[in-house]
């Protein structure tokens, strides 16, 4: 096929002239095929799938019965710009009822149509060119592919477990820090489990005013906390001085798709977010604001998720610990974070958990999804279909025979 004649137009940041021509396939696209080809190539063999990074569940009977109702009523069809009041409300109620944090809903909370919308966007209230992110890795790339969008650099800052998974501040080079405007952070961390402590966010408070730099605290996972109780960094002395939170919807009420979430803290950057939202998109549909406030109200929804996912992480952990892996329950999310095996007994050896995690889906169908950038790791999610506690069991056995079956080298 030849280029059509706006090939050359295309902009540097996804590519340029070369832009669709590279062959590089992105890891989750990759996992894809791998899925399709182990179920094509053992059909008898059915897929023990821990790579899904998704809620088994549909959002609460509450939730879907306020959305039942709000949808068929006419004065919720407008445009929804910045967000409800009730929405707002429910947020701050919800942050002071859950964290202790007092929030001022018209001028501390802002919706966002889930809080990948919010990380995209918040680059735009701080990065001109040249201006730097700090972000974690592992992690979840949106604010830092933003930063970039801007003519921004993103510094990495390693989440290793000989630093129990926290960033090492102090080792980002004083050159940079002169440029740096904005420090990411994503606690409970997605995908190593770890949770923050209230030192290490006192430590983040403390570093962002010596450095006067604005700090992003993605908590789309904080009703997934099992280690001590859900943590808010606003809730830290300073914090609402220095940065905002994220929150989302989608993890803790099983709203993936309804696409909800909020940005809280200090007002002025809040402003600055809804002013960059507001030029992007029109709000999210008003029904769902209901919603979304219906179940911010109700305690005991997070709850019952958070317990269910506990039961699986402390099933997995068991299992996993049979097999070799070396592995303890993580402190939040739906995922355990474990070290990746580093090859097979009389078989293949593995350089890389990419490597480790393609041999398992290839050869036993088991799907995974591997982690190289701070050391090789293998995620493997709870959010597997099971209908009931004797389903888990059985996927539980079933894992354990294949995996201690295989001869793994760690
Ligand atoms: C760490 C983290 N932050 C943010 C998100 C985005 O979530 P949502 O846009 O559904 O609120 C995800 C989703 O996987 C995530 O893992």
């Amino acid at each position: 096929m030849s280029d059509p004649y706006f090939q050359k137009l295309f902009a540097r940041r996804i590519g340029g002239p070369d832009y669709g021509k590279g062959t590089e396939i992105y890891k989750f696209e990759k996992i894809k095929r791998a899925k399709r080809k182990a179920r094509a190539d053992h059909p008898e063999r059915p897929l023990v799938d821990f790579g899904i990074g998704e809620n088994d569940e549909m959002a609460p009977r509450v939730v879907r019965e306020e959305m039942a109702n709000e949808i068929g009523r006419p004065e919720n069809r407008g445009y929804a710009d910045n967000g409800i009041p009730e929405f707002k409300e429910a947020a701050a109620a919800y942050m002071q009822r859950e964290f202790g944090v007092r929030l001022d809903p018209k001028t501390e909370v802002n919706h966002c149509i889930g809080s990948k919308t919010a990380l995209a966007m918040l680059p735009a209230t701080l990065i001109d060119p040249g201006d730097v992110t700090l972000m974690t890795v592992p992690g979840y790339p949106v604010a830092g592919t933003h930063t970039k969008y801007y003519g921004g650099e993103v510094y990495n800052l390693p989440l290793r477990a000989e630093n129990d998974f926290l960033p090492d501040l102090d080792s980002v080079p004083a050159e940079v820090l002169g440029r740096t405007k904005l420090l990411v952070l994503n606690y409970p961390n997605s995908p190593t489990g770890k949770v923050a402590t209230p030192e290490f966010f006192a430590r983040v408070v403390e570093f962002a005013r010596r450095h006067e730099l604005v700090v992003v605290q993605d908590a789309a996972h904080v009703m997934l906390t099992y280690e001590g109780e859900p943590l808010s960094f606003l809730r830290v002395p300073g914090a609402k001085d220095v940065g905002v939170e994220v929150h989302s919807l989608s993890k803790g009420w099983n709203m993936i798709g309804w696409r909800m979430g909020f940005v809280c803290g200090q007002e002025r950057l809040v402003g600055a977010f809804a002013d960059v939202k507001d030029n992007c998109d029109s709000g999210q549909f008003i029904a769902v604001q209901k919603s979304a406030a219906v179940a911010l109200d109700d305690p005991d929804v997070p709850r019952r998720i958070r317990e269910k996912y506990r039961r699986r992480l402390t099933k997995l952990v068991t299992t996993l610990s049979r097999c070799g892996f070396e592995c303890r329950m993580p402190g939040g999310t739906y995922f355990l974070y474990t070290r990746a095996p580093k090859g097979v007994r009389g078989g293949p050896s593995f350089a890389t958990a990419e490597e480790a995690s393609q041999y398992l889906i290839a050869e036993h169908s088991i799907c995974t999804v591997p982690w190289d950038d701070a050391g090789a790791y293998l995620r493997f999610s709870v959010t597997y279909e099971a209908h009931d506690e004797a389903a888990e069991d059985e996927l539980m056995e079933e894992t354990e025979e294949r995996l201690n079956g295989i001869g793994l080298v760690f």
